[in-house]
Order: structure tokens, then sequence, then C-alpha cells
């Protein structure tokens, strides 16, 4: 196994069926959907498109269903319109995902996030979130940190729109590995709780069965990652790799360094 790190900068494109999922592993899937298929998506799918007024919505939200359609069926073998990939949630009566059943009995868990034309989607045997957020020069996100994030969270934070943007997905990251979402409590988790683990992993004393780590995806945007990690499964276990959607071009590479500001 490579050290996570490395792995990190990993750009690959390995087609999407070669990448078998082992207990070791979480692949980030980093694509920039361009066009889509009606025809691979769901009835649910479907009808949250015809419920979308603005036509440039409707078509990210085709282009992502499918991307998300084809890497999922590449990795479980099946055709992509196959796949049941969400459930109806009794609490908010939306979508969310659902692990994909796969030979040999281990479900194939998932997690997505978009931002722009950018979209994230992580993949393993466990449970995960991932969540990314461009960076508000707004100033926005100030009045939101003080009204949902802890005290000495935005005191950490101070005039960092970076800081908050990294907290605000850290947070969700965890909410989506939980299946909670933001119902579940923007204050679940305290970002200044989080310390190293192993092999970039953090881990916080409120959340044992968690670990967290921060991803570099692109300029101007925060990223991470939560995987149901319980303390006797070593952090290093989980590693994290680079694909692009077979036969594309690596669209956005990840870049060795973290953002210009964080
Ligand atoms: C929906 C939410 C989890 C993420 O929204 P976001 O940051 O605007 O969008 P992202 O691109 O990062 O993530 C969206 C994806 O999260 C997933 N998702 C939605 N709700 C989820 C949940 N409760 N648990 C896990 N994943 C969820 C979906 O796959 C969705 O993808 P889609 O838009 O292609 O259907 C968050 O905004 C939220 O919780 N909103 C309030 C509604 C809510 O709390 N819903 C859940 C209650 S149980
Ligand atoms: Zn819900």
């Amino acid at each position: 196994m490579m050290p996570a790190d490395t792995a990190l900068m990993r750009m690959s494109a390995v087609p999407v069926s070669d990448v078998a999922h082992s207990a070791a592993a979480v692949h980030i899937w980093m694509v920039r959907p361009d066009g889509g298929d009606m025809g691979l998506l769901s009835d649910a799918e479907r009808e949250r498109v015809a419920r979308i007024a603005s036509p440039t919505q409707r078509k990210r939200l085709i282009a992502r269903r499918t991307a998300i359609r084809r890497i999922l069926a590449a990795l479980v073998g099946t055709d992509p319109a196959e796949p049941i990939l969400e459930r109806r949630c009794e609490r908010c009566g939306r979508h969310h995902p659902v692990p994909l059943p796969q030979t040999g009995g281990t479900p194939l868990f998932w997690s997505s996030s978009s931002a722009a034309d950018l979209l994230v989607v992580a993949t393993g045997v466990r449970q995960l979130g991932v969540d990314v957020e461009p960076v508000d020069r707004t100033g926005a996100w100030a009045a939101v940190a003080r009204r949902y994030f802890t005290t000495p969270e935005v005191a950490a934070i101070g005039p960092s729109a970076w800081r908050f943007a990294d907290f605000w997905t850290l947070k969700e990251a965890l909410l989506k590995a939980q299946g909670v979402g933001v119902l579940g409590g923007l204050d679940r988790l305290c970002c200044t709780t989080l310390g190293r683990d192993t092999g970039g992993w953090l881990a916080t004393p409120d959340h044992p069965q968690w670990k967290l780590r921060r991803l570099t995806v692109a300029p101007g945007i925060a990223c991470a990652l939560a995987v149901d990690a319980p303390p006797d499964v070593p952090g290093a276990l989980v590693e994290t790799m680079w694909f692009t959607i077979p036969g594309r071009e690596a669209s956005c590479p990840p870049h060795s360094g973290p953002g210009a500001d964080r």
C-alpha cells in the first residue's frame, strides 16, 4: 500500500472497472461532468430533473447523475442505468445515497458533493461522506459561523474565509457519512477538537468511530472526507487516490500544494 500522502497526489486514468475496493481503500473520483444521458437516470432522478426550473441547473443535475452512475456501475460491474443509488429519507422526504450490493457480499458505500462544475465522488467499503465548498469571498460566511459554529471554532476561524470553508466541509462530510445531513446539527462536530491521527487522518474524542481528512481538489475549493473507521482500524488502512472517468483527460488535476490562502 502506498503512503496516504503520496496516494493523495496520484492522478490516474485507470479504467474504473480495474479498481477493486478492498477494506483498505477509499477512492476519490474527481470529475467535471459535461453532458449527460437522461436515459441512464432512474424515475426518481428524472422527476427531480423535471422539477428544476433553471436549464443550467437541470443540465448540471443530469451530468452529475450520469457521471455518478458511470463510476458506480463500473465499480460494481453493472449497466449504469441499473443500480439503485438512493432511498427516500423518512426524515426529510428527499433521496439519500444507499450502499450498492457487490459480488462477494461487501456493499459499496458512496457519497458525492459538487461545487460549480466540479463533482467529487467518494467510494469505499465503509460508510463515508465527502463535501466540497468554494471559499466565500463575500464575507457572508461570518454570520453563519457566529450563528451555527461553536465559540472555539469562531475564534479559530478569525477572519479566514478559507478556514470557515474548511470547517464547514469537515462538518458536512461527517454529517453526510452519518446520513443525517445538516439537520443533524452543525455543532455535532467541533473542529477544534480534531487532532492528528495516523496517516494524515484526523480524529476527535467526540466521534471515536470516525476519521476525517482534508483533501486538496482545486484552487479556492475546500474539501473534506469522513470515514467510519473506529480506533482499532488504523487510519493508514484507508487509502485515497484520484481517478478520472475512463477516456477523459484529467480536467482538474489536484495541485500538490495547499490552497494559496489556507
Ligand atoms: C443536502 C446536504 C447534505 C448537502 O448539500 P450541499 O452541500 O448543498 O450539496 P453537496 O453537493 O455537497 O451534496 C449533495 C449530495 O449530498 C447527498 N445527500 C443529501 N442528503 C444527504 C444525507 N442526509 N446524508 C448523506 N448524503 C446526503 C446527495 O447525494 C446529494 O447529491 P445530489 O444533489 O446529486 O442528489 C445538506 O445541504 C443538507 O443537509 N441540507 C439540508 C437538508 C437536510 O438536512 N437534509 C437531510 C436531512 S435527513
Ligand atoms: Zn433526509
